[in-house]
């Protein structure tokens, strides 16, 4: 299972494709751990999910704020299941719970869901909207 980054991916806004390419390197990196079965990478991996979900979450709602962004609520909805998901593997790995392979394999599949639908639809539909206000992008405010 693999993603590359490439146009598709890019919203257009440079501080968050920044932050989502690492997160497309990380993926690479947690799906080879994920097929030779390599826990401590793995381990490693969700200790940078956690930090990642929070700084890039909120850099991230922090625009759609700054931009009264109309569907602020829902795209918030998805960041706190992401956060809750990857809160409930962090705990497990914490405390040496058992984690199988399926667990990882779902983890997995869930991420890469993460990169194909939400960064390619809903975040991008967070610069489409503030394109439509005119003028170029920017990470602080820029109201309609
Ligand atoms: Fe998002």
């Amino acid at each position: 299972m693999e993603v590359q980054w490439n146009d598709d991916l890019a919203i257009g806004i440079g501080i968050i494709d920044d932050q989502h390419k690492k997160l497309v390197e990380r993926f690479a990196g947690f799906s080879r751990a994920v097929d030779e079965g390599d826990m401590r990478r793995l381990e490693e991996t969700v200790n940078y999910l956690v930090g990642y979900a929070i700084q890039h979450f909120g850099a991230e709602e922090l625009i759609m704020i700054r931009n009264c962004y109309d569907q602020f609520d829902q795209h918030r909805d998805e960041h706190s299941w992401f956060i809750k998901k990857v809160f409930g593997v962090y705990c497990l790995l914490a405390k040496n719970a058992p984690f199988s392979p399926e667990e990882a394999g779902e983890l997995r599949d869930m991420l890469y869901n993460w990169i194909v639908d939400h960064i390619m639809v809903k975040d991008k539909r967070i610069a489409v909207t503030l394109n439509s206000f005119g003028g170029p992008l920017h990470a602080e405010a820029k109201r309609p």
